[in-house]
């Protein structure tokens, strides 16, 4: 469809492989799967949810949230549903919202789900998106507990001023909807480059700042679970870290950038894997469009 080859796109992003969702799929129905198989994992039913927090930018609707419909689907009616838009870093974001209502008391069980359908968005003629976004769905269940085990801390941050850099323009406000299928503004744009450069230097950024604020040295990292974007991006965080690469969980190769959904899908894959040990220390950390980005600190239990 595009002048591109498979040796451009693995040497310039990582990514060999991606999923694409059937017709009969949408992030709802990705986000409930995942939802599922993590409740089975934690053992527990719908009924037990508190709350369901959907992290996606490729949302089934405006309205009603994403969150809703997969409460729905599970049958949560016990639960309160939203969504968090802050693009690749929705996850971490809604993570963090999770975690403060349970350290309230006032939560007990929160399912935190990142699901994306960015084929929907893709221009399938502009080489630039087109080979590096695929489409999933990753989720977790928090839950209050008594033990060290779980989130210690995070951060959050967002720059307005970038918001330009990654877009997908079509919205309520700003344009009628049949102006913007005819310009094209229903599409994802990033600007690739100046993108690259603000990521390998705010991941870098947000971990030490993460580590600062906890006391945790870097070589005290077992894991870094980071949003996959493009490896390149992960092979310059590594060296300014001086943290060995074998110790990020990296599988963009197999599934391209899911946005939100990229770090529960990294996480989950090598939890089944059998990579995490009791308190092992994680840092999960995630950037991308708002400008947002966001870093969280977890003892596996
Ligand atoms: N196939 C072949 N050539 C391509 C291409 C493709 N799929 N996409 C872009 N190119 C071309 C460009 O047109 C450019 O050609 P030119 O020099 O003739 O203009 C050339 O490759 C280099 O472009 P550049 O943007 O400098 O490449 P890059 O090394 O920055 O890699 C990305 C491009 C998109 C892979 C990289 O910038 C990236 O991964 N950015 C961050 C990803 C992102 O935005 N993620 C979303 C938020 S987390």
């Amino acid at each position: 469809m595009v002048d591109t080859s498979a040796d451009w796109i693995v040497s310039r992003t990582g990514i060999h492989r991606r999923r694409i969702a059937a017709d009969s799929e949408s992030t709802s129905s990705l986000a409930t799967a995942a939802g599922l198989a993590a409740l089975k994992r934690a053992g527990l039913s719908a009924a037990d949810l508190d709350m369901v927090i959907v992290a996606t930018s490729s949302p089934d609707s405006l309205v009603p949230a994403t969150a809703c419909r997969v409460q729905a689907a599970l049958g949560a009616f016990g639960a309160s549903a939203f969504d968090v838009n802050t693009a690749c870093t929705g996850f971490l974001y809604a993570l963090t919202i999770a975690s403060r209502f349970i350290e309230t008391g006032s939560t007990k069980s929160v399912l935190v789900i990142g699901a994306e359908c960015l084929s929907r968005l893709l221009d399938w003629d502009d080489r630039n998106t087109c080979v590096l976004f695929g489409d999933g769905a990753g989720a977790i269940v928090l839950q209050a507990t008594s033990g060290t085990a779980g989130v210690q801390h995070s951060i959050l941050g967002a720059d307005g001023r970038g918001g330009d850099l990654i877009q997908i323009p079509l919205g309520s406000g700003r344009r009628p909807s049949t102006q913007s299928v005819i310009d094209g503004s229903h599409w994802i744009k990033v600007c690739g480059n100046e993108v690259f450069r603000w990521a390998s230097r705010i991941i870098v950024s947000a971990i030490r700042q993460l580590c600062l604020e906890t006391g945790l040295a870097l070589d005290e990292i077992d894991w870094i679970v980071p949003h996959q974007a493009n490896d390149r991006i992960l092979h310059c965080a590594a060296k300014d870290l001086a943290i060995p690469l074998d110790r990020f969980v990296r599988n963009l190769a197999d599934y391209g950038n899911t946005a939100a959904a990229s770090i529960p899908i990294a996480l989950a894959e090598a939890a089944e894997g059998g990579r995490f040990l009791p308190g092992d220390r994680l840092v999960l950390v995630g950037f991308g469009g708002g400008l947002t980005w966001g870093a969280a600190l977890l003892e596996w239990g």
